[in-house]
């Protein structure tokens, strides 16, 4: 009676743990129920709401593991048929080797560390013309105003496609993003539609006039036989606007909001700018952009840590938990922009190792410190705790941050 009444009580404490998942104060802030995940149930079945069930990973060490083990798939085709298919079904993010060697490395040469060290100069204009022209010089959303247009700016020039179209990408990809939590499927499979239209009208374009961008390289690759299908080249193209509009405002953004809610951290920095590139790292594993799009599944029926993860299960690695993970990281829940080394997981880890961490790491750079050269007194406009944190299980960010500049 013993051994079922306490069944009973993990069983409960269990679904307890599972209705705290998907629920607003989660979204606003999710630490305090990593923290228990860690403790009481590292690898933790869960019941998403769609109704699918899967695990969820919230150790650093465990989050290693399961990120640089092939057995853990991300070929969602496979695991779904083709009929589940997705604009980003057929990408580099969602295959594995040897598709995945061949899809990264055909786009992988435009983002190494040195290319985009290259962009430096460019990267600070465009921050410094953004802050020059605000539409006020007192106050500002932090999001719309500085932390939203910087990286698109970046991402359209790389590919090439226009600037004047930015207000479409950002309402196509937001619809992607929220995609999960949205009951209009007819609103998504529009959006879906014209964003395709729009791309495939654009390749078509390019293909007649290529230049020296990106997608010009891309549609010469598609043309010139088997490397790229003209699905991937959609596929690819997509990817990198979604991700170039959806990640790195939020780094920009938690992190502006990390230090306006540490003012003596700012001080710090702006008494040593030279401490940008840790306060950066900090950043990323103190509130990290990226939550649960780390989805695998198990290729065959695997023992993990303990539990039996079935061929087919889902598993979602919680990256922003394994960042708080108190055996990695000395006092995690604090925000120490000298800490040393972090070795975070916020670009992931293993073959899927984000392809855009240089870039967004020197726009994080740019973004924060050009921000505070300029305004070193800024501070937050609202409550804190009045802040809304979208939606959606896929990025971490804050919708809009009201700041008063002087
Ligand atoms: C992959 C995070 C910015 C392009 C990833 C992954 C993470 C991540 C965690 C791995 C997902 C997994 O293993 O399942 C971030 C964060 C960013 C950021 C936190 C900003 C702070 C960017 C930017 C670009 C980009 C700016 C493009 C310009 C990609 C691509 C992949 C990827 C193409 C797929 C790599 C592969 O599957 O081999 N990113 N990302 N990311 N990211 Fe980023």
């Amino acid at each position: 009676i013993h051994q079922n009444d306490e069944k009973h009580a993990s069983n409960q404490n269990h679904e307890n743990t599972n209705s705290h998942l998907f629920t607003a104060s989660f979204t606003n802030n999710p630490y305090p129920v990593y923290e228990k995940l860690r403790k009481d149930e590292p690898v933790f079945k869960v019941m998403f709401p769609h109704g699918e069930f899967g695990w969820i990973i919230s150790r650093y060490e465990d989050a290693v593991q399961v990120l640089k083990d092939s057995r853990f798939s991300k070929d969602m085709v496979k695991r779904y048929g083709a009929d589940r298919q997705s604009i980003f079904s057929s990408t580099m993010l969602f295959s594995d080797p040897p598709d995945h060697r061949r899809l990264r490395g055909l786009v992988q040469k435009a983002f190494t560390p040195q290319l985009v060290a290259g962009m430096r100069s460019h990267i600070q204009d465009i921050a410094s013309d953004l802050l020059d022209n605000l539409p006020s010089q007192e106050t500002m959303n932090l999001i719309d105003d500085y932390a939203f247009p910087l990286p698109i700016i970046v991402i359209s020039e790389i590919l090439g496609v226009p600037l004047e179209d930015r207000d479409k990408f950002r309402m196509w990809s937001n619809t992607f993003i929220e995609a999960s939590t949205m009951k209009n499927t007819v609103l998504l499979q529009q959006h879906v539609q014209e964003f395709t239209e729009y791309l495939t009208a654009w390749f078509a374009k390019v293909r007649k006039d290529p230049g020296q961008d990106l997608i010009s390289q891309l549609v010469i690759a598609e043309e010139s036989g088997d490397q790229l299908s003209e699905k991937e080249l959609l596929g690819v193209v997509s990817l990198l606007i979604i991700a170039g509009h959806e990640t790195t405002v939020n780094l920009i953004g938690n992190g502006i909001l990390a230090l306006l809610e540490h003012p003596e951290q700012r001080d710090l920095l702006i008494k040593r700018p030279e401490l940008i590139h840790q306060a950066i790292e900090e950043m990323l594993r103190y509130n990290g952009p990226v939550e649960f799009s780390t989805s695998r599944w198990a290729s065959e029926d695997i023992e993990f840590r303990g539990q039996h993860i079935a061929k087919g299960d889902l598993v979602i690695v919680a990256l922003d938990s394994a960042n708080r993970d108190e055996e990695q990281f000395k006092d995690p829940d604090v925000f120490d922009i000298t800490r040393e080394k972090s070795s975070h997981l916020a670009f992931g880890k293993g073959i899927h190792l984000c392809l855009g961490a240089p870039l967004a790491r020197l726009e994080g750079e740019i973004a924060v410190s050009t921000l505070l050269h300029r305004f070193p007194n800024m501070r937050l406009q609202a409550d804190v705790d009045t802040l809304e944190w979208r939606p959606g299980m896929v990025v971490r960010g804050v919708k809009e941050i009201p700041v008063q500049l002087i």
